[in-house]
């Protein structure tokens, strides 16, 4: 299953007369990670769940492409960030940026919220049944009271990363009590959990952003996750447990819609035609995100590990992901010679057609949750090496519960480890290899079956559009 056209529509049992399906307005967080998510789920409920009048709030920085959405209404709010400090936005500053935000938005959202809500009255149009608003955008809950308005959240990470945050940065021992979780979560090493907390942010904001994240979706009138619940049971019965509010695990949205409108960079096709001219389950794609970033030394390790595992590879560089340079200028010298038609580099893919392609035999990721999601879903098994946040979660998962993936946390400085890794996960002779490939097919098929009409998702979808339309009428 791949488009749209191949999702079943989710009727919506006892309010599936569409035209008292109320207005909805999204809001979300300026980060491609969580902006893909939430343009997805918007044309989810637009075109599968029939809410045909839906508005997007959205900050200055990193403002969507309109074009590409003409069905929806863009408001756009004022966050207060001066050119420079947009520019500046990376790993060690984007927790920082989003704790500024929840503060320099309050007042430009309410005006923006507060104008909308009164224009619908002065116009007689079918009234706002509920704000859907990123978790990490917590101030806008208090925001959602003070206006009467249900407020729902989309959590954009996995769901097993909620009980993680709180056991290892916030210290609460409850999920520790639900057996198959705490099993999960005693998978955790120390380094992991060291890693959560990412080194370059102020340790009481990370805490901070995270406590209320928590507390304001535990107020919120239910939480949808880009997940599916045979992926993450474990989690999803100590959340259910834990939350007391409706839990919806709809995902993967990317199913529904693929993310290339949504993305803030242009993706190079030449990249499709490249794996074109590859062998089958021959190349290893590598891409670490929107955001993560390395260092000169770094890149010089990755590009070298690239070249020892004489893997064919096609390797994002994102323009800006090393520091220091614009692009390729730090990229060793003789590298090109030695890997010739072997790798192919560019500055951003269409990473979901890249992993759906069959030349694309293996993911090296920085395990961030849209990457991993998208890697499950073709079947394409994962070498992980996590920078930090919800990443360490995921790849402990993607290596140790769902067993399709290794890990590559120590690959700095250390280039052959790198190589060993890659080959890996391509050594057909290998029992390892040839199970962790097995699983990988077999998680795809369980995702299929989910969307499937009677699947999980698919009945999650069923149940948010009945909540939503039962929250206003
Ligand atoms: C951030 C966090 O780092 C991540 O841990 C969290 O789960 C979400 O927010 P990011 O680092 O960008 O996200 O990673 P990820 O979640 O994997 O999202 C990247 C998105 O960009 C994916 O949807 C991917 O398909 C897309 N992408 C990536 C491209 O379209 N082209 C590329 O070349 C690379």
């Amino acid at each position: 299953m791949s488009s749209a056209d191949e999702v079943p529509a989710a009727g919506g049992g006892s309010s599936n007369n569409i035209n008292y399906r109320g207005q909805l307005v999204l809001f979300p967080l300026p980060f491609q990670g969580h902006i893909n998510p939430m343009l997805q789920l918007a044309n989810i409920l637009h075109a599968k769940a029939g809410f045909k009048n839906i508005t997007i709030i959205h900050t200055d920085l990193n403002s969507p492409n309109q074009s590409n959405y003409p069905q929806f209404t863009f408001k756009s709010i004022s966050d207060g960030l001066s050119d420079e400090s947009c520019s500046l936005i990376n790993l060690d500053t984007s927790n920082s940026v989003i704790n500024f935000l929840n503060k320099s938005c309050i007042d430009p959202f309410k005006a923006c919220l507060c104008k909308l809500l009164a224009q619908v009255v002065e116009d007689d149009e079918p009234p706002v049944a509920c704000l859907i608003s990123d978790a990490l955008w917590h101030f806008t809950q208090s925001v959602a009271d003070s206006l009467n308005l249900p407020r729902i959240v989309l959590r954009t990470s996995s769901m097993s990363c909620i009980p993680a945050y709180a056991t290892f940065v916030l210290g609460q021992q409850s999920y520790l009590k639900t057996s198959s979780l705490k099993q999960e979560l005693s998978l955790m090493t120390e380094k992991d959990r060291q890693s959560i907390i990412y080194k370059g942010d102020s340790e009481e904001g990370n805490k901070e952003l995270i406590a209320s994240m928590i507390q304001e979706t535990k107020a919120a009138s239910g939480i949808i996750l880009n997940t599916f619940k045979e992926l993450e049971e474990a989690a999803c019965l100590a959340l259910t447990q834990d939350f007391r509010i409706p839990i919806f695990p709809i995902g993967p949205f990317h199913k529904y819609f693929p993310a290339s409108s949504s993305s803030l960079l242009e993706q190079d096709r030449g990249s499709i035609s490249w794996l074109d001219l590859q062998p089958i389950s021959s190349v290893v794609y590598v891409s670490f995100g929107s955001i993560a970033q390395v260092s000169e030394a770094e890149f010089s390790d990755m590009a070298w590990g690239l070249a020892s595992s004489n893997q064919r590879f096609l390797w994002v560089v994102r323009p800006g992901s090393v520091c220091g340079s614009e692009w390729l200028e730090s990229l060793p010298k003789g590298f090109m010679e030695e890997v010739g038609e072997r790798g192919c580099i560019v500055k951003w893919a269409p990473q979901q057609q890249v992993l759906a392609h069959k030349a694309t035999g293996a993911f090296w990721t920085h395990s961030g949750w849209n990457s991993t999601l998208e890697s499950i879903c073709e079947g394409v098994p994962m070498i992980c090496s996590p920078c930090s946040y919800d990443q360490p979660i995921n790849a402990r998962y993607v290596t140790d519960v769902w067993r399709i993936g290794v890990m590559l946390d120590n690959w700095r400085m250390n280039r052959r480890e790198i190589g060993r890794a890659i080959k890996r996960v391509f050594d057909m002779d290998n029992d390892e290899g040839i199970e962790m490939r097995q699983r990988s097919k077999s998680l795809q098929h369980k995702v299929n079956l989910s969307l499937q009409r009677g699947g999980t998702a698919y009945r999650s979808l069923e149940n948010l559009v009945d909540h939503i339309c039962n929250l206003s009428f």
